[in-house]
């Protein structure tokens, strides 16, 4: 797959196989996914794996879409705001990649917001400072729905003098 393919062809998943994911590539993925743009090299992006018994707390509406994986993802707490803003923003490149990896290897990611929560976070046990970005939901897809058309760019551009 070209880069393009990769980028249009991911979906978030919903509902997905019991088969394992290798833990190797597993972490190919994570690994990869590290090269994300980020300020000053701060590389702000911390992981958290979830078990059994944090993940039937969170109590999610489908489990997850019965996902063999689950990966909170948070962002460090910075001196300032815009440092603060600029962490959560290296974050998502970060999760963006590895959903992108993820995806050439045949897998897929659901992105949940649940942890977010003030609930989620608790259940998390994310310390006061660390924003939630993401809760991650990571097999093997066992349905890949349709994409979900996106506005021409050209009506998102303006042009400045
Ligand atoms: C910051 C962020 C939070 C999201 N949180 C949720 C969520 O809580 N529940 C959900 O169903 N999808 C969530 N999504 C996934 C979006 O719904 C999904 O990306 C969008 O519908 C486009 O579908 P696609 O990823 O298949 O192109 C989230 C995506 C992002 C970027």
């Amino acid at each position: 797959m070209t880069i393009i393919d990769t980028i249009q062809t991911r979906r978030t998943i919903k509902a997905f196989k019991p088969d394992a994911i290798s833990e190797k590539e597993l972490n190919t993925w994570l690994e990869a996914a590290s090269y994300a743009p980020n300020h000053r090299m701060n590389e702000p992006w911390e992981l958290l794996f979830i078990g059994p018994e944090t993940r039937a707390a969170l109590n999610h509406k489908t489990d997850f879409g019965g996902a063999p994986v689950l990966i909170g993802v948070l962002s460090k707490p910075a001196a300032s705001q815009m440092e603060r803003d600029e962490n959560v923003m290296a974050v998502s490149c970060y999760i963006q990649n590895f959903m992108l990896a993820a995806h050439e290897a045949g897998a897929g990611v659901f992105w949940s917001s649940l942890g977010a929560t003030v609930r989620g976070r608790e259940i998390l046990g994310a310390p006061q400072e660390h924003d939630v970005i993401a809760v991650l939901a990571v097999g093997y897809p066992a349905e890949i729905p349709a994409a979900k058309q996106r506005t021409p760019i050209a009506d998102k551009i303006t042009y400045l003098p």
